[in-house]
């Protein structure tokens, strides 16, 4: 078995029911924050953790995701006639950036079955998984994946990216119950408990969009049993895993924006936009007239 984290699973097979109509013919994955997908910010996440292949889980009709990250030698050569030089090397760039693998996931089965595509493409190596729609990230130092990655080195198991939610949004996420106390960030899972109510919540510990999994999740998943809305669910399998081996719960340092959700979108573009030198000011001169005008 090869120990070291080589690979990252981005599944991008989802229907996006919560941003319809836009995901009707288009993963929720490509929605640009600006002018770069979603999608090209978690590949860069991988590439500068380290991974050397991507593998990216799709569905049958979205073929817009292989057509971005593929080479485009007719457009760049017209973009170079036009004397359009650095557009050339920006969309030549994509191509490059990672070494890309696909599997399709025929039907939509939830999260668990997405990952339990990735079985052959992963093999018997632990692995990223980088939820396509959870944008996380931390200016000031090393990126969600690597801090995950760090982890797995030191303590060779599985790890659960978390964050700690308003008491009022435990409803909306996997909550963490703990063996212990959280200690440097981390402490390890006990149970997970989906979409609690508050009052039934073991704590504000939410499940937020990376794990590093070890192979040993692919026979959990084949043995897992549809859950909540039919799905092979992940947290089922890892609560399962949990059971018989540590899995570690780890606080990781980021901002996590949710791209599948309406308004998570429209936070990420405004932020985004604003730490942009050609976009800062007049989307910053925007929202102070918007503010004006909206004066009660
Ligand atoms: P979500 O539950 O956020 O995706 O899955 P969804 O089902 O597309 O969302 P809504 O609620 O209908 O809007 C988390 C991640 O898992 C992928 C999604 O693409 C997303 O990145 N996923 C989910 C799959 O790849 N396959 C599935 O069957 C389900």
């Amino acid at each position: 078995m090869n120990n070291k984290v080589r690979k990252a699973v981005i599944p991008c097979a989802g229907l996006g029911t919560r941003f319809l109509p836009a995901t009707k013919a288009m993963a929720k994955e490509m929605l640009p924050i600006v002018d770069i997908p979603t999608l090209q910010y978690q590949i860069k996440e991988a590439v500068d953790a380290g991974i050397e292949e991507v593998i990216l889980i799709i569905s049958n009709n979205k073929e817009e995701i292989k057509k971005h990250f593929q080479r485009d030698i007719d457009y760049e050569n017209y973009l170079y006639e036009k004397g359009k030089y650095e557009e050339a090397k920006l969309i030549k760039d994509i191509s490059t950036m990672a070494k890309i693998t696909y599997v399709v996931q025929e039907e939509q089965k939830g999260l668990g079955h997405a990952i339990l595509c990735a079985k052959e493409a992963v093999g018997d190596e632990p692995f990223v998984v980088i939820l396509g729609d959870d944008l996380i990230i931390n200016e000031n130092g090393k990126n969600v994946s690597s801090q995950m990655i760090d982890i797995y080195d030191k303590y060779h198991c599985s790890v659960i990216g978390c964050q700690n939610v308003e008491p009022s949004q435990v409803n909306k996420y996997g909550i963490m119950a703990l063996k212990n106390k959280m200690e440097n960030r981390i402490g390890y899972l006990l149970d997970m408990v989906e979409k609690p109510k508050l009052e039934d919540a073991p704590s504000t510990l939410a499940c937020l969009g990376r794990y590093l999994l070890t192979s040993d999740i692919f026979a959990i998943l084949e043995n897992t049993k549809p859950g909540k809305g039919g799905e092979i669910q992940l947290t089922d399998a890892i609560k399962i895993l949990a059971k018989d081996k540590d899995v570690i719960v780890y606080d990781f340092v980021g901002n996590r924006y949710d791209i599948g959700d309406k308004f998570g979108y429209v936070k990420a573009v405004i932020d985004f936009s604003l730490k942009r030198d050609d976009m800062k000011d007049k989307v910053l001169n925007h929202i102070k007239n918007v503010l004006s005008d909206n004066k009660d």
